[in-house]
């Protein structure tokens, strides 16, 4: 994917600037052209002669060439990049970018990149939570601007957080996947339900079915590496997603997905509703184990609110609903009818019948059926190819 690609990288003033170096290397192994350019201070933690010899071109720092006073034209930089990545990005230079100052070549070249920028921040725990630090992330995102988060680590402060510059490794795979994809739902938020949810009978146990969450897990990766902005509202599930900007909320009842659904759906352009909720939920709950003195044991059930059919009452003329049919028999019935009562835009049909489809499967048969009920049957293949082929459903449905 970054093949023949140009990229700019941007180097802040960081103990993470090390890993400039061997992030150079990456991208120039997948054929990249790096063009290196340092904030005045990286250059005090790597220095220049190190980073342009591995990427084959003289690092810019300053506005100008010294030598011959010639000028390092920011607006060529960044009309000549096809992507811009910031690795790693101080909080200082957060700051900048989200500010529009340019004090360095690095945050003028920003503000005339009209290509996509990348940022991986790099910073001690504190800073990083730091609610203003947060809110200049939240203008980047908005600015379209792609995070590359931080991990969980050990700081150069001795302390132990979030804060640490994403290894150079983990930074180009997830170039290749977000850029690979043109970012086509850049700017676009949605939300995704995945897994089962688990409804109480007493402190110790629950109702429940066989939901992973795999395919929940693969579709809010996919919309991620597509650009979008994507809460994933996820029962118990052991499932974790590959796609790092993904915000993860942990349910586990139905009514706890309800809620969590009514808060995100509004804001949402995108909604897949994957999860396997359960239908019904004990009346009543006890409040400490019972004991096993019964002969028998009568456990009343309650309906749960259908929450699908809850957002598509409320659903806006430009949100795309879509919605899961897991079937035994006569899919398509079924299927069609949940599309026309739940009000929805496309369904996706799996049925257990299929060897390979339903729960807890790496592969998954499904049929769309969208509101034009259009259909299109996808064969047996993997669930992040599934993924792919519905995320494009939801391209096309978003382009109508
Ligand atoms: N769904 C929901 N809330 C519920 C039950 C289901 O939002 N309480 C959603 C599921 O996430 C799925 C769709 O509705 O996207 C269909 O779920 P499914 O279990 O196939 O059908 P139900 O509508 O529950 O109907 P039935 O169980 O009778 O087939």
């Amino acid at each position: 994917m970054l093949n023949g690609k140009k990229i700019l990288l941007g180097v802040c003033g960081s103990i993470a600037s090390y890993k400039s170096a061997p992030l150079i290397r990456l991208l120039a192994e997948a054929g990249a052209t790096v063009q290196v350019i340092m904030t005045p201070e990286a250059t005090n933690f790597i220095t220049p002669l190190t980073l342009a010899t591995l990427s084959k071109n003289p690092v810019l720092v300053q506005y100008y060439k010294t030598e011959t006073g010639e000028w390092n034209n920011h607006v060529q930089l960044g009309l000549w990049a096809d992507l811009m990545l910031i690795a790693p990005t101080s909080a200082n230079t957060i700051a900048k970018m989200a500010n529009g100052l340019c004090d360095n070549l690095l945050t003028a070249v920003y503000l005339s990149a009209k290509c996509p920028v990348y940022f991986a921040p790099a910073m001690d725990l504190d800073m990083w939570k730091h609610p203003s630090t947060q809110n200049n992330i939240q203008k980047l995102i908005s600015y379209k601007n792609i995070l590359i988060k931080p991990a969980y680590g050990e700081l150069a402060s001795g302390l132990v957080g979030e804060g640490r510059l994403a290894e150079p490794k983990e930074i180009v795979e997830f170039l290749n996947q977000s850029f690979g994809k043109m970012l086509l739902l850049a700017g676009k938020k949605a939300l995704v339900t995945a897994g089962p949810t688990f409804e109480a009978i007493d402190p110790v146990r629950f109702i429940a079915n066989h939901s992973s969450g795999k395919m929940g897990f693969k579709l809010a990766d996919e919309l991620a590496n597509l650009g979008a902005e994507v809460t994933l509202i996820a029962g118990p599930s052991n499932q974790e997603t590959q796609n790092k900007n993904v915000k993860r909320i942990n349910i586990t009842s139905a009514e706890e997905m309800l809620q969590q659904c009514l808060t995100y759906f509004p804001g949402s352009r995108i909604c897949v509703m994957n999860a396997a909720v359960a239908d019904f939920t004990p009346k009543i709950v006890a409040n400490q184990k019972m004991k096993k003195q019964y002969q028998n044991l009568t456990i009343e059930l309650k309906p749960t609110v259908d929450i699908l059919q809850t957002l598509g009452a409320q659903k806006k003329h430009d949100q795309i609903l879509i919605g899961f049919a897991l079937e035994t028999n006569d899919g398509e019935r079924y299927a069609l009818d949940k599309l026309q009562k739940k009000n929805l835009d496309l369904i996706v049909l799996n049925s257990l019948a299929d060897i390979g489809a339903g729960f807890k499967t790496d592969t998954n048969k499904v049929t769309m059926i969208d509101k034009h009920l259009q259909k299109t049957e996808i064969g047996l293949k993997t669930k992040t190819e599934v993924a792919v082929d519905i995320c494009q459903k939801i391209i096309q449905l978003l382009n109508k």
